[in-house]
């Protein structure tokens, strides 16, 4: 099933060029499509660095949620990473991570409405 996130994707990477040092390159699979992104990184982070501003949908209304907290505590990022869902701000990224929609895969487990 296809995420129904609107994901502002815009082929940009928007990180800041040449004042960070960076881990090594790494590819993600996001929705099917593959994206980069730097060991170090979180997924939340990696997403929106690549244009990508809404994680999920909610399960009842169908609204767009994005990185909110960012420190663990709101799970508005909530994602399925590998078939697990979790809290995409608090999980690093690793080299050929499966992300999509946790609408696409399950019901919402977080019990937002
Ligand atoms: S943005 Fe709040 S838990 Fe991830």
């Amino acid at each position: 099933m296809e995420s129904t996130v609107d994901t502002y994707h815009s082929n940009v990477d928007r990180r800041l060029a040449g004042a960070v040092e960076r881990g090594q390159r790494v590819q993600i699979l996001v929705d099917g499509c593959v994206e980069t992104a730097f060991e170090g990184e979180c997924v939340a982070v990696a997403l929106l660095a690549s244009g990508r501003r809404g994680l999920r949908v909610t399960a009842r209304r169908g609204e767009p949620r994005g990185m909110y907290c960012a420190i663990g505590v709101c799970f508005e990022c909530l994602m399925v990473v590998d078939d697990r869902q979790v809290r995409t701000c608090q999980t690093p990224v690793r080299d050929g991570m499966r992300i999509g929609d946790v609408a696409a895969s399950t019901s919402d487990s977080a019990g937002t409405p």
